[in-house]
């Protein structure tokens, strides 16, 4: 949809286009803070509810409705794509996910399964057609992976972890080994959200939820080749969102290796943050999303002060810094949007 007047403003935003107003969507924004989806994940585990596109369907189009923001994103978990390589994956009760038989040796990378067609996860890109066809044309839908650090990452640790001292000790222990690891992960990455776009996501983003955890020294060497060729990788007219959290320190290393958009946390001053980028990458973010915890004024103190540092630059996503937490009101998020939409 080249540049026609009636584009939607998420996807002229990640152009760099002016718009209207402000685009907003909010990462996790269908999920357990919503009563609808805490009622359907009494009668459906996390995991059946990834794997049956009427659901996934259902959950992301009734989510982005209710919240009238401007992009809707896939219903789906960055770790669904370990399952197809060789990993034993499960979301268990109250610990988040759980890998059973993660990789500890160098020789545990020989085991895994190069994915060599995107057919195991079909299922994500029956979603895929099914949102789109859902969704009303002026909601952009966004599809997602996880980029190959953070998948790594879960991989090596076998869950989340505080330090990633095991992924990070296998990296500087067997860098040859690791090189193979990311490889895998990029190239099964790239073949997977190739596939999303040709099933009808119009935007990709890529989460590398836990690459702040590195050095600027060990990220350029062991993180950046990787996804320069992930990026590379992906079709050139599909705008692609380059997220990760704690990256203060890596955000011109990450422009450099890829992405229209480059999201940010609220560590950052957006301003600062943009300015240091320049302008040939947009910008998503960055409301804290404890924020949304915080009295209606105090939400529109903190949206308002992010407008005011994107100073109707083209180009800016609205967006927190990282996902919505399970205890935030819906009124609240309603609200955000509400501000948002309004302007400075
Ligand atoms: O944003 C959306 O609304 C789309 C769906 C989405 C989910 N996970 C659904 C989900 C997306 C984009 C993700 C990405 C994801 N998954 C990331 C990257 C973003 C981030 O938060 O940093 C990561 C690290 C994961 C891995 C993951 N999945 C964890 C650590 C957990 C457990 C923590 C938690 O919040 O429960 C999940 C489970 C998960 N993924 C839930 C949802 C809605 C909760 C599952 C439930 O219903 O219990």
């Amino acid at each position: 949809m080249p540049d026609s007047p009636e584009a939607p403003r998420f996807l002229k935003a990640c152009r760099r286009e002016a718009t209207d107003v402000t685009p907003i969507w909010l990462m996790r924004q269908a999920g357990r803070y919503m009563a609808d989806y805490r009622e359907l994940r009494s009668r459906v585990s996390f995991l059946e509810l990834c794997k049956t596109p009427d659901l996934a369907t259902e959950v992301t189009v009734t989510a982005a409705e209710r919240l009238g923001v401007d992009a809707a994103i896939l219903f789906a978990d960055i770790l669904l794509i370990l399952e197809p390589i060789g990993l034993d994956l499960e979301f268990a009760k109250g610990e988040g996910p759980v890998i059973h038989n993660p990789i500890t040796e160098s020789s545990d990378v020989d085991r895994l399964r190069p994915m060599t067609s995107a057919e195991p996860l079909g299922y994500v890109m029956q979603a895929v057609s099914q949102i789109r066809a859902a969704l009303p044309p002026s909601i952009p839908l966004i599809g997602f992976a996880g980029a190959p650090f953070t998948l790594a990452c879960y991989a090596i640790e076998g869950g989340g972890s505080r330090h990633y001292d095991r992924a990070k000790a296998f990296m500087y222990r067997d860098p040859g080994a690791w090189d193979v690891l990311m490889r895998q992960l990029t190239d099964a990455t790239a073949l997977y959200l190739r596939a999303q776009a040709e099933a009808g996501a119009q935007v990709l983003q890529l989460f590398d939820s836990w690459v702040g955890n590195l050095s600027p020294f060990d990220y350029k060497r062991f993180v950046q080749p990787h996804m320069r060729r992930l990026f590379d990788a992906l079709p050139a007219d599909v705008p692609t969102i380059h997220f990760g959290t704690g990256t203060a320190t890596l955000l011109e290393a990450q422009r450099d290796a890829g992405g229209s958009v480059i999201g940010l946390d609220w560590r950052v001053e957006l301003d600062e943050a943009w300015n240091r980028l320049g302008p040939e990458v947009a910008i998503q973010g960055n409301l804290d999303p404890v924020v949304l915890l915080a009295p209606i004024d105090e939400i529109r103190r903190q949206a308002r002060r992010i407008l005011d540092q994107a100073a109707g630059r083209p180009g800016h996503i609205f967006n927190l810094g990282h996902g919505i937490l399970p205890s935030t009101p819906v009124d609240h998020v309603r609200a955000l949007v509400e501000i948002v939409h309004e302007g400075r």
